[in-house]
């Protein structure tokens, strides 16, 4: 634990619940590798009291908060400024401090697109089959648009909910789980963004075709716990590559601490950081 004085810069994360982020610990880690005088504390804050909540942290001189569900939709209207994307994807998870209030930004985007460099997937002018269509896909489905890729398609249990939120955008064809086989053969990148395999539910796959797995050349599935997913699992029994979403957790952490701390972390202790990460995972 960081020693907290005087001029300890405060950190935090507004959600509810919040009793099992993991946010703290990898700040809280982040700050000491780093030698910053920071401490990042969770708050649990109902929905009716957000306004209040943003307005009090500002007034404390709270440096910065990551936003949580289920408040990172309803955030964006407590922002003294919103930042280009998290306008588009339509969700803020991180709240910088400015003058007058704080600036909402989306890191959970840029952190899926620092994890696709680190491990050297290449979107731009490639085709993508995207798995569910929740929160976590809507910034998934505005990096891979900005990376160039070529034609998606989103898999959801409701094409309604997918309808409504991808619908119209070019390039994007819905559909239902089953109708994989509609899709040409090839060899695609895939994202699994559904909660379909998420610890402690370890051998379900959102898509259990063997079939289906010939298709997919590279993945991410953004679930990190289990380390291995089944999904994971089944893309490597078939050949392909696959990463949880463990560097993507990170690099939205470390991306947040940017803002708040107007600065860059190195790479090195990013590094250092995701391998303590992983062995604790
Ligand atoms: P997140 O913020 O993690 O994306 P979310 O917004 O609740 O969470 O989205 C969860 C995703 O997992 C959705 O795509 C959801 O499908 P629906 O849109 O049809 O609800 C998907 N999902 C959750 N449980 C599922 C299940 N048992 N089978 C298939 N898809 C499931």
């Amino acid at each position: 634990m960081n020693e907290v004085n005087g001029s300890t810069k405060i950190l935090g994360l507004i959600g509810d619940p919040v009793e099992h982020t993991g946010s703290p610990a990898i700040h809280n880690l982040l700050a000491s590798k780093l030698g910053d005088n920071v401490i990042y504390v969770p708050f649990r804050v109902k929905a009716k009291r957000l306004e209040e909540a943003v307005e009090g942290a500002y007034a404390l001189g709270i440096e910065g908060l990551n936003v949580t569900v289920p408040h990172k939709v309803e955030v964006m209207q407590y922002v003294t400024e919103l930042d280009d994307a998290a306008l588009e994807i339509g969700a803020v998870n991180t709240l910088a401090k400015v003058r007058g209030g704080y600036k909402g930004y989306n890191t959970d985007f840029s952190g899926f697109m620092r994890e696709l460099d680190s491990v050297d997937i290449q979107v731009n002018g490639k085709d993508v089959i995207v798995l569910g269509a929740g929160g976590a896909a809507k910034a998934v489905m505005y990096a891979l648009r900005r990376l160039g890729a070529r034609q998606i398609y989103v898999l959801n249990r409701s094409i309604e909910k997918a309808e409504a939120l991808f619908g119209r955008l070019s390039n994007v064809s819905i559909m239902g789980f089953d109708d994989w086989k509609k899709i040409a053969s090839g060899q695609y990148i895939c994202i699994q963004c559904t909660s379909v395999g998420l610890s402690p539910d370890d051998n379900s796959c959102v898509i259990e075709d063997e079939g289906f797995y010939d298709l997919v050349e590279s993945a991410v599935d953004l679930i990190y716990k289990p380390k291995e997913t089944a999904f994971m699992k089944k893309v490597t029994s078939h050949g392909g590559k696959a990463y949880n979403g463990l560097r993507m957790l990170m690099y939205q952490a470390v991306s947040s601490y940017e803002f708040f701390m107007k600065k860059e972390v190195p790479e090195d202790i990013t590094e250092e950081l995701y391998r303590e990460l992983d062995h604790n995972n």
